[in-house]
């Protein structure tokens, strides 16, 4: 562990375009750097670094935070990583906290675990390349169509027939017997023997994001009868296979630059295909798609292009990807290759503008795949239709995005001729199916009393809580600009003489008022970061009056993730450089122009919608009375009564909104 005291050095010597600058050619326009985002492949820039506020953000990726953030987003580094890139940059001695004796042993396996994989894969690349060494594996490499250049860059080799020759180099230069038998590199014969598991086998080396081998493929030369063709390594500390994927250390940098990433299935696919200069590819060798390898993608882009052989298991395995990836909000598409075909024989066949146009013109995106797949046009029976209509739809209906969810939506009526509200009903029938079986994360007492509504207003629902999700986002950004102004609100109140609601002015401090709705409320943010964000806000304002700018500048080191939000709302305004605005005639807007009045809007909003939601749930009550014909009841006045007041309130709320001032 790293000393407090080391931590916040560090934050306060992380200059953000001396950082970002080791990386990123960055280029001055006013009082801001821009330059092309290197998250994305785009034609107009829209990364931008403020030197003042130490602070940068890229409007194409939503990214953005401090130096430290953009070591972990840029170069990937864990957060302790990107803490000693920074300490090191700037001479800053790193101080460790006198870990206990466990933690110490910990850090220190895991570097003996590397040690000894690094070790073994030294060796099978040595004994692959020594000339005078046995000539079968580099033979049958070449004769597969490896060059020499892709062999390097992919770290091949060869292990031994012999059983011990690796095993006593190991063990001779000081590597620890339990460690290799952890890493499953040797094993224990009937007799008491150790000796190595991966012999005479071409090894397929996988490497960690950092590029620090973590374990080995092995595929046998010659098939030998019952032998299986591929050997992993066991699952270790440093080596988890539905966590890993295979290729992604050497893709990464051409999955960005493309913005798309192709997965295929085998180690030698994806090597060809990189050879063949489609090098955004990765497979997720030996296990089923999950869905920490679909993360793994997504922190570098949103489109992934399924590769597969066009046989039965292939057509299953991305039949079963697909609501995997669309589960994590990213785009997939899918492409089928030739009968007979993997991308490894295919690459061979075909030269990479061959292969390019293929993937160009055989891609389809995941309505037309399962559509195709699961054989709707063949088919006259409207049950058997019907039924591939509904897979289609329970693959739009776990896409996050609502926007997205409607554009599929369309676009499925839209080919399969059918009416677009049906769709929808049915969509939100498999939405509702899937809701019940998720408990529900945001609890505000005022939906907890609203009925189950009936499936039709299904898609209205989730776009309320949509709305209510940006009006509080709206609060954040208040606390994180203005937390401790005060300025004078217009608050409804009830006047204790007629009970009727109406506007009186106050004077509050920002946050005192926010807290203060949200306790009254129950509110919360349903993302974590954004709640311990909030959370933060108001205890620093309560314990220490402000929020300075020696808070923001710490503020990576309580969660690196509360840079990038604090980004996201100081640099709102820094997307266009001044001349573009002023070239227009628009006044630039600076954050503080009309603060007072922001701040009442979205408190209001706020409230206007939390006022709808009792309402929409009194009516909902009132309807239910109704139904039973005894609305005219003591209960069903009192609802009544209930709904006028809240109406009054909401009509009193919408004309202070509206008034142009
Ligand atoms: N695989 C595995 N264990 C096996 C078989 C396969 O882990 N016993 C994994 C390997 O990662 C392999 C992938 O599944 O790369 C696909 O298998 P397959 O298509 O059989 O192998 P290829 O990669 O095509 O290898 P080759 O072309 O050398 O036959
Ligand atoms: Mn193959």
């Amino acid at each position: 562990m790293i000393k407090r005291e080391t931590i916040q050095a560090v934050y306060q010597a992380a200059n953000v375009v001396d950082v970002i600058q080791d990386f990123v050619q960055l280029k001055r326009i006013g009082a801001n750097y821009k330059t092309l985002s290197p998250f994305t492949n785009e034609k107009t820039p829209s990364f931008v670094v403020s030197p003042q506020k130490n602070i940068w953000k890229c409007f194409s990726t939503n990214k953005g935070g401090d130096a430290i953030k953009f070591l972990q987003e840029y170069e990937r580094l864990s957060w302790p990583d990107a803490i000693k890139y920074v300490a090191k940059k700037y001479n800053i001695t790193i101080q460790y906290e006198k870990s206990s004796q466990e933690e110490k042993e910990k850090a220190d396996k895991r570097e003996q675990l590397f040690h000894a994989l690094d070790f073994y894969k030294s060796l099978f690349v040595k004994n692959l390349w020594n000339p005078h060494m046995n000539a079968i594996p580099m033979n049958y490499l070449r004769s597969r169509g490896f060059d020499d250049q892709t062999i390097k860059a992919f770290g091949l080799g060869y292990a031994r027939q012999s059983r011990q020759d690796q095993y006593n180099q190991a063990i001779k230069s000081g590597i620890k017997d339990e460690i290799l038998k952890e890493l499953g590199l040797v094993f224990i014969t009937d007799i008491g023997q150790t000796i190595d598991r991966f012999r005479d086998r071409i090894i397929f080396p996988v490497f960690s994001l950092s590029g620090r081998t973590t374990g080995f493929g092995g595929r046998v030369i010659e098939s030998k009868g019952s032998i299986a063709k591929y050997l992993n390594s066991s699952e270790s500390e440093v080596y988890q296979k539905s966590k890993l994927l295979y290729g992604l250390f050497q893709a990464r940098q051409e999955i960005r630059m493309k913005d798309a990433c192709h997965i295929v299935e085998g180690y030698t696919d994806v090597i060809k295909m990189y050879q063949k200069g489609i090098k955004n590819v990765v497979a997720s060798a030996g296990t089923a798609l999950t869905k920490e390898q679909v993360r793994l993608i997504g922190n570098n882009t949103k489109n992934i292009i399924l590769l597969f052989d066009s046989d039965a298991a292939g057509q299953s395995a991305a039949l079963r990807s697909i609501n995997l990836i669309l589960e994590q909000g990213l785009n997939v598409k899918v492409c089928a290759l030739p009968k007979g075909e993997d991308p490894d024989s295919f690459s061979i066949k075909n030269t990479l503008e061959d292969i390019q146009e293929y993937l160009e013109a055989q891609s389809e995106d995941f309505i037309e795949f399962k559509a195709n797949q699961l054989g709707i046009a063949e088919s006259d029976n409207p049950t058997e239709k019907a039924e591939v209509i509904n897979q289609i739809i329970a693959s739009i209906a776990v896409i996050p995005n609502l926007i997205e969810r409607e554009f599929y939506i369309k676009k499925a009526a839209k080919s399969f001729q059918l009416d677009e509200r049906n769709l929808f009903d049915a969509m939100a029938q498999e939405i509702s199916k899937k809701q019940r079986f998720e408990s529900r994360k945001f609890t505000s007492p005022i939906l907890k009393t609203v009925e189950p509504t009936p499936q039709k207003h299904k898609e209205v629902k989730t776009q309320q809580s949509d709305q209510l999700k940006k009006s509080l986002e709206e609060l954040l950004e208040d606390l994180v600009l203005y937390a401790t102004r005060e300025i004078t609100i217009d608050e409804t109140t009830k006047s204790t003489e007629n009970f009727q609601y109406t506007l009186t002015k106050r004077k509050v401090k920002v946050f005192e008022k926010i807290e203060s709705l949200f306790q009254e409320e129950n509110l919360f943010y349903e993302s974590e970061v954004d709640q311990k964000l909030f959370e933060l806000l108001i205890h620093q304002c309560k314990t220490q009056g402000t929020l300075d700018e020696q808070f923001f500048c710490m503020i990576g080191s309580k969660n690196p993730d509360f840079t990038t939000r604090v980004s996201h709302f100081t640099m709102k305004y820094e997307a266009y450089p001044l001349s573009q605005w002023e070239n227009q005639n628009i006044a630039v807007p600076t954050i503080d122009q009309g603060a007072e009045e922001k701040i009442n809007d979205d408190l209001l909003n706020l409230e206007k919608l939390l006022v709808e939601q009792k309402i929409e749930s009194l009516e909902e009550k009132f309807k239910q009375l109704d139904k039973k014909g005894v609305f005219q009841s003591k209960e069903g006045n009192e609802l009544l009564r209930q709904i006028v007041e809240y109406n009054d309130m909401k009509s009193l709320i919408s004309e202070r909104l509206e008034r142009i001032v």
